[in-house]
């Protein structure tokens, strides 16, 4: 395992498409460690690989809630609406207000090829919204409110 070093935002990659997973090989199993072990290092709730230079469709969450592993994520069900801040591993030192939807169900594969479902509500559904934005080249920055420094 390895800690690996955090894209920032002004990087292009962040901006990127992530790919599909097709296996769920060595090299992947190798990234989810490394995400995890980076995820902590932080004290972050939830890091994306395009965020440590890997355009692949994998995240980790964490809010306090346990550990979540998904490959090739998929919101499958949203309800509500909630507005709060929220900050990024990628753009140290600030936050934004986000509306985000109160509950999320999310479908995607664990580590084990499995095909697992999560239904989280609050800072677990903002968690996985901001992480699955990140596979699709979106930053918080492009929806947020009142983007300020937090220190
Ligand atoms: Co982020």
């Amino acid at each position: 395992m390895a800690i690996r070093k955090i894209v920032k935002k002004g990087d292009e990659i962040l901006e990127k498409k992530s790919r599909m997973v097709e296996v769920i090989n060595d090299k992947i199993i190798e990234l989810l460690d490394d995400m995890v072990e980076t995820l902590y290092e932080n004290n972050g709730a939830g890091l994306a690989a395009p965020q440590v230079g890997i355009l692949k469709r994998i995240i980790v969450v964490d809010v306090g809630e346990g550990l979540i592993e998904l490959i090739n994520p998929e919101i499958i069900e949203t309800r509500g609406e909630i507005t709060d801040d929220e900050g990024c591993l990628s753009i140290p030192g600030m936050v934004g207000t986000v509306t985000r939807p109160e509950y999320v169900k999310i479908r995607g594969l664990n580590r084990q090829g499995e095909m697992t479902t999560y239904e989280g509500t609050e800072m677990l559904a903002r968690a996985f919204c901001h992480e699955v934005d990140h596979l699709n080249g979106t930053l918080y920055t492009d929806k947020a409110d009142n983007i300020r420094r937090c220190e």
